[in-house]
């Protein structure tokens, strides 16, 4: 994958553990999404996070991807390729800065997403949301997300499985 494909408004690389602080700074400010989606982000949080992989992948298919408009860090997405079979990818978190929110750039950067993955030849994007969450219930199905009708539950919160057909 070519990741400077993905945006063509705003600057994308893989982060690593330098960019931590940067991480932390735009999700500490996304109050509103970790009362759903619990606990709190810590740096120890995302450094986990930026390693963590589903069952059978490995880490030539992850991308842990900071958008930049500059020098500034807009957006962060959590992307697993050829997950949860070969024609899908998976969004496990993406979060926007909250200066640049309800202004279209996070749909912006999932229409990019999916035109890239589209080309590639993906059938489909794959994510999940917190049952209730409106603020990311509202992003996702504005943004052509269906639900599968699949949920699984952990200890504190139902995870609502949806997809957007490529095709
Ligand atoms: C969801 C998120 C990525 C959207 O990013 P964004 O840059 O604001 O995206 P857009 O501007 O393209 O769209 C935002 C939409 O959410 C709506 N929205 C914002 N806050 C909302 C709320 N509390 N309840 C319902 N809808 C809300 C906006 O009105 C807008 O929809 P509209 O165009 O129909 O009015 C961003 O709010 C975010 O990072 N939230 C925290 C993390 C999160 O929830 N991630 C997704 C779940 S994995």
């Amino acid at each position: 994958m070519d990741i400077s494909l993905l945006s063509d408004r705003c600057k994308v690389k893989h982060l690593t553990e330098d960019s931590i602080p940067e991480v932390y700074a735009l999700c500490c400010k996304n109050s509103l999404y970790y009362q759903y989606c619990p606990p709190f982000v810590t740096a120890e949080s995302i450094a986990s996070d930026m390693i963590a992989l589903p069952p059978n992948k490995d880490f030539s298919d992850k991308h842990y991807l900071g958008y930049y408009d500059g020098e500034k860090l807009i957006a962060v997405m959590d992307l697993i390729l050829g997950y949860p079979d070969p024609a899908m990818a998976f969004i496990g978190f993406f979060m926007t800065d909250v200066s640049v929110q309800n202004a279209g750039v996070g749909s912006g950067i999932i229409d990019g997403l999916c035109s890239y993955l589209k080309n590639l030849g993906f059938s489909a994007v794959r994510l999940g949301w917190v049952r209730g969450n409106p603020q990311a219930e509202h992003f996702w199905k504005k943004n052509r997300f269906i639900e599968t009708g699949a949920t699984y539950n952990t200890d504190h919160y139902t995870v609502v499985l949806a997809q957007r057909s490529l095709t």
